[in-house]
């Protein structure tokens, strides 16, 4: 069901409790896919994703991954390689705009799983170099964040600080009235 990308926004919330069902592989792949189309630093696209959804592999990533919380069908790795960033774009590549561009890729892929009707959260908690071995990434390549996936059981809205409270108009301190909806 397409939706738009509004009500995606608000809608994605991080999802940590999860039905037992399977993603389809088809479908899994859309939602990452998603993440190449990503803006991310000079288009030098050194990111590399990598789909776990084997039972064995997944309980493995979840030993080492205290930010996992319940059962997700498929973890994604959204990993940079870090010589490949190097080379492209130097130091300020590769230590901030490639893991901004990890944060990009992963807000993008929750967003479409969102109008998949599927489920994520966004993990920044886990041991990566654990993460690293068992995924078999070769040195240079660094697992920066996951993103669970999977059919949510529970719902968990968090609210937000007031809008008012953190964004001003033209100047700091500010306030920008109300908002013409
Ligand atoms: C960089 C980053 C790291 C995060 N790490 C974790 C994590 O390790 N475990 C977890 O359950 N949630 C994690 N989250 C999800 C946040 O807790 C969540 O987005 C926040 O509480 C707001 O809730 P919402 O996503 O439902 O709006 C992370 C989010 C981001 C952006």
């Amino acid at each position: 069901v397409p939706i738009d990308v509004a009500q995606a926004i608000r809608q994605r919330r991080s999802t940590r409790s999860f039905q037992q069902k399977e993603l389809p592989k088809e479908l899994l792949l859309q939602i990452v896919e998603a993440g190449i189309w990503a803006p991310n630093g000079g288009n030098a696209q050194t990111w590399v994703f990598v789909v776990v959804t084997e039972g064995d592999r997944l309980r493995h990533i979840r030993a080492v991954s205290p930010g996992i919380l319940g059962t997700p069908a498929a973890v994604v790795a959204i990993c940079q390689d870090k010589e490949l960033a190097e080379e492209k774009g130097g130091r300020l590549a590769r230590e901030t705009a490639s893991v901004m561009d990890s944060a990009m890729a992963g807000e993008n892929i929750m967003l479409y799983a969102v109008g998949a009707g599927v489920g994520s959260c966004a993990v920044l908690s886990f041991h990566k170099e654990a993460v690293r071995q068992l995924l078999g990434l070769p040195q240079a390549i660094v697992p920066e964040l996951l993103i669970t996936l999977g059919y949510a059981a529970e719902e968990n809205p968090l609210p937000r600080r007031e809008f008012q409270s953190v964004c001003f108009f033209e100047k700091y301190g500010i306030a920008h009235g109300s908002r013409a909806e």
